[in-house]
C-alpha cells in the first residue's frame, strides 16, 4: 500500500472502548474545547479545583500581565509529591504504584504505601544528611530503577528542584548541566545492567566534579554492585544512610508557582537550555492528559518505555501516572534484549493495558521481530501511544495491526519538553485517527498552525508553524538563568494579531479535514531516535578536535533513527587523513567525550570548504540536500564560491 493511500485511511475508535472512555466522541471533545474558548480561566480553574488537592486554595487562575512570564493558580499552596502519593493512601494504599522489571528479569512491585515510606525516607536523607533545602538544585544521574522515581519525588517533597541528566550523557555534558544549575547534590548509582552486562555511571559523575564544582555531596545507590571509587566526605552510600531515616517526612508547603524541576534540552545554539517547570500547572496537566489521552482505568497497568532522563519519563512514567493513582511500569532494559519479543512478553505477563513508546523503538521492533507480537497474548492492550518524532505510515500500520490487533487506538502524541505534557493528540475513545497524524489540539490547548509571515491560520495543505496562541498551565516557565533567551527562543518568530505567540519550532500542516500532521523541526535541531540534538551543540563538540578547522552538521533521514547525524568537516591539514575511517573515529571520540554516544555521527564527509554566503553564513539547506542525495535546486549564485557545491556533492555521492 502506498504511503498516500495509507495516509487517507481513517480508523474509527473501538465502539466498546468508547462507551466507557472519559471522552466518548467528537461532540464531547468539541464541547470541552468550546467551553475553554468561551471561558478560558473558568475552564482551567474548575479543573484545577477538581483534580488537585490544595493545602490552600488559589485566588487567581492565570496572570499574564508579564507575558510571556505567566503565572497560574496564584495564592494556591500544594505539594506535588503529596499529589502523587499521600492523597491515594486512603483508597489505594495497597495498590501497585510502580512495577519494576530489571534488565535481567528481576521484579519489584511497590505499593502506594511503600512508595510513601520510601520517598519520605529519601526526603529525610536529603534534608538531614545533606542539608538540602527548598529551592536547592539536585542533579539526578540515574538508571531506570525505582530509586530514580523516589529521588524525584523526594526532591518534590522537600521543595528542592531536581534536574535529571539522561544516563547516556558524557561527563562533560553532565558537568555543564551541574554547573549551569549550580547543583549542590548529585544522586547517582554505581551503574546498572544492559543486555545482561553491568555498565557504570558513578565514574562519569566523578569525572564531572572538579575542585571548582558546586557539588558538595554525591549519593550513590547500589544497583550493579561493581566497585566504584569513593571520595571521602563527598560520596555517601544511599543503602547505608537510608537505613536510619524516619519513614515520615512532612511535605513542604509549596506555592503553585514554585519551581518543580529543570530539564536541559537542545536548542539552536551550542549551549543546552534548562527548561523550568513549576508545581501546580505542570502536575495538573500531567494528570489530565494521563486521564484523557491514555484513558487509564483504576485496575489498568500502564507502561511507558521512555527514560526518566527525558520529559516523557518525567510526565508519563512518574508524575502523570502517580498523580492519577495509576500503576506505572518501569523497565531498566532495552526492548530488543534478549530478543525483539521482550516488550510483548512483558505486555502478556503484566497484562499491560496502555503501551507508550517512540517510533524508533517501533521501527526496530518491526524490523527485528516482525512476527514476535503474534507469539504473545496481547489482548489486554487498549491504547497504544507514540511520541518523539513523526512516525512513518508503515511503522504505524504494523503497530496498529500486529501489536494492537486492529482494535486499539493509536495516540500519536505531539508535545515537547517545553510544553510539559501533550498538546496535540487523538483521544482514544473519540478521535477517528489517521496514520501518522497527531490530529487535533487537546481540550484547553489553543494550538494552531500559523503562517509565520502573516500570523493567519495556515491554509489547508500549505503548511506553517505549529504555535500555541494562549498560555496553558504546564507551559515552560523560563530557561534557568536566561530570561532573554526564553523570550527569544519561543516568542520571537510568530505574531498573531500583533501579539507574540508560543512557537514550538516545528512545522505542521492541516489536511482537508482539519487534521494536524507534524512535519518536523524548522530550526537547526535534529531528532535522532527521538532524542533532540542541536546541530550547533554537535558542531561545538567537533570543533574541539585539534585538526578541525570548520564543521557543519545536518540531519539525514535514517531508517531506524528517523534522522542520523551527518557532519561536513574541513580539516586544518589533511596530511594525516590517509585513512578517513580513522579520522572519523577520532572525531566521534571527541563527540563521545563532549556529549555522549547519542550524538555520534553516522557520516562524516571531509570536504575542502563549506557553502557560505558572502556574509559567511553556512547554507545548511544545501548541505541537507547533498546529504540526502537530492539534486540541488536552490539558487547558489549568491555563494562566495558556488563551485564548492559541485565539489562536495561529487565527494559525498561517490
Ligand atoms: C520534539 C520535542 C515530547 C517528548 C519527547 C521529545 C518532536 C514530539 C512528536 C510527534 C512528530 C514529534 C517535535 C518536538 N515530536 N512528538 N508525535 N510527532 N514530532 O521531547 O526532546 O522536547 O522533543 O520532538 O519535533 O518539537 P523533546
Amino acid at each position: 500500500m502506498s504511503e498516500i493511500q495509507t495516509k487517507k485511511q481513517i480508523f474509527k475508535p473501538n465502539k466498546e472502548f468508547s462507551k466507557s472512555a472519559r471522552i466518548k466522541n467528537m461532540c464531547e471533545y468539541q464541547a470541552l474545547q468550546d467551553a475553554a474558548i468561551e471561558n478560558y480561566e473558568g475552564f482551567w480553574g474548575d479543573y484545577a479545583k477538581e483534580k488537585l488537592d490544595w493545602i490552600e486554595p488559589f485566588t487567581n487562575v492565570m496572570d499574564e500581565r508579564k507575558f510571556p512570564f505567566v503565572r497560574w493558580f496564584d495564592g494556591g499552596k500544594l505539594n506535588v509529591a503529596a499529589q502523587c502519593i499521600d492523597r491515594h493512601l486512603n483508597s489505594r494504599k495497597n495498590k501497585a504504584a510502580i512495577i519494576f522489571e530489571g534488565d535481567r528479569g528481576d521484579k519489584q512491585i511497590i505499593t502506594y504505601l511503600e512508595l510513601y515510606y520510601n520517598v519520605n525516607k529519601f526526603a529525610n536523607l536529603l534534608k538531614n544528611e545533606f542539608d538540602v533545602k527548598k529551592g536547592d538544585r539536585v542533579v539526578i544521574y540515574m538508571p531506570m530503577i525505582p530509586e530514580a522515581a523516589y529521588a524525584m519525588l523526594a526532591c518534590a517533597r522537600i521543595g528542592a528542584i531536581h534536574s535529571i541528566v539522561f544516563g547516556g550523557f558524557s561527563s562533560e555534558a553532565l558537568k555543564d548541566r551541574i554547573e549551569d544549575a549550580a547543583a549542590k547534590v548529585v544522586i547517582t548509582a554505581d551503574g546498572a545492567f544492559r543486555k545482561d552486562k553491568p555498565y557504570m555511571l558513578k565514574p562519569v559523575v566523578d569525572a564531572a566534579i572538579d575542585a571548582n564544582s558546586p557539588v558538595e555531596k554525591v549519593l550513590v545507590v547500589q544497583r550493579n554492585g561493581e566497585d566504584v571509587e569513593w571520595v571521602a566526605g563527598r560520596d555517601y552510600s544511599y543503602n547505608e544512610l537510608i537505613k536510619s531515616q524516619s519513614s515520615i517526612c512532612e511535605a513542604e508547603v509549596m506555592d503553585a508557582e514554585d519551581p518543580l524541576f529543570l530539564l536541559y534540552t537542545s536548542g539552536s545554539t551550542g549551549k543546552p537550555k534548562g527548561v523550568q517547570h513549576n508545581s501546580a500547572g505542570y502536575i495538573l496537566w500531567a494528570q489530565m492528559t494521563m486521564e484523557w489521552v491514555f484513558d487509564v482505568k483504576e485496575n489498568d497497568t500502564y507502561w511507558c518505555t521512555a527514560d526518566v532522563g527525558w520529559i516523557t519519563g518525567h510526565t508519563y512514567i512518574v508524575y502523570g501516572p502517580l498523580a492519577m493513582g495509576a500503576t506505572t511500569v518501569m523497565f531498566e532494559g532495552v526492548p530488543t534484549y534478549p530478543d525483539a519479543g521482550r516488550p510483548w512478553k512483558m505486555v502478556e505477563e503484566y497484562k499491560i493495558n496502555q503501551f507508550y513508546t517512540a517510533p524508533t523503538a517501533i521501527r526496530v521492533l518491526h524490523k527485528m521481530g516482525e512476527d514476535e507480537p503474534a507469539k504473545y497474548d496481547l489482548s489486554s492492550l487498549k491504547v497504544l501511544g507514540t511520541v518523539g518524532e513523526p512516525i512513518d505510515p508503515p511503522a504505524w500500520k504494523w503497530y496498529y495491526e500486529s501489536v494492537g490487533g486492529s482494535k486499539c487506538a493509536i495516540v500519536d502524541t505531539y508535545w515537547q519538553t517545553e510544553t510539559g505534557g501533550h498538546i496535540v493528540s487523538p483521544l482514544p475513545g473519540a478521535t477517528p485517527i489517521k496514520p501518522a497524524c497527531a490530529t487535533f489540539p487537546l481540550p484547553g490547548i489553543m494550538a494552531e498552525i500559523l503562517d509565520p509571515a502573516t500570523g493567519e491560520k495556515a491554509e489547508v495543505g500549505e503548511g506553517g508553524y505549529m504555535c500555541v496562541t494562549r498560555p496553558w498551565p504546564s507551559m515552560i516557565r523560563g530557561i534557568w538563568g536566561d530570561e532573554e533567551r526564553f523570550v527569544k527562543s519561543y516568542f520571537g518568530d510568530v505574531k498573531k494579531d500583533g501579539k507574540a505567540v508560543y512557537f514550538t519550532g516545528d512545522g505542521a500542516i492541516y489536511d482537508e479535514d482539519g487534521y494536524i500532521t507534524i512535519t518536523g523541526r524548522t530550526d537547526d535541531v535534529i531528532n535522532v531516535s527521538g532524542h533532540r540534538m542541536g546541530t550547533a551543540e554537535v558542531e561545538a563538540a567537533i570543533k574541539k578536535h585539534p585538526n578541525v578547522a570548520e564543521v557543519a552538521v545536518v540531519g539525514k533521514p535514517h531508517d531506524i533513527k528517523g534522522e542520523g547525524i551527518f557532519a561536513y568537516v574541513v580539516l586544518k591539514s589533511d596530511d594525516g587523513i590517509a585513512d578517513e575511517l580513522e579520522e572519523m573515529k577520532t572525531i566521534n571520540k571527541v563527540i563521545q567525550k563532549e556529549i555522549g554516544n547519542i550524538a555520534l555521527c553516522d557520516d562524516i564527509a571531509f570536504v575542502p570548504g563549506l557553502p557560505k554566503t558572502r556574509s559567511g553564513k553556512i547554507m545548511r539547506r544545501i548541505l541537507r540536500s547533498i546529504a540526502k542525495g537530492e539534486k540541488i535546486t536552490q539558487d547558489i549564485s549568491t555563494l562566495e564560491d558556488p563551485s564548492i557545491v559541485e565539489k562536495i556533492a561529487t565527494m559525498v555521492n561517490n
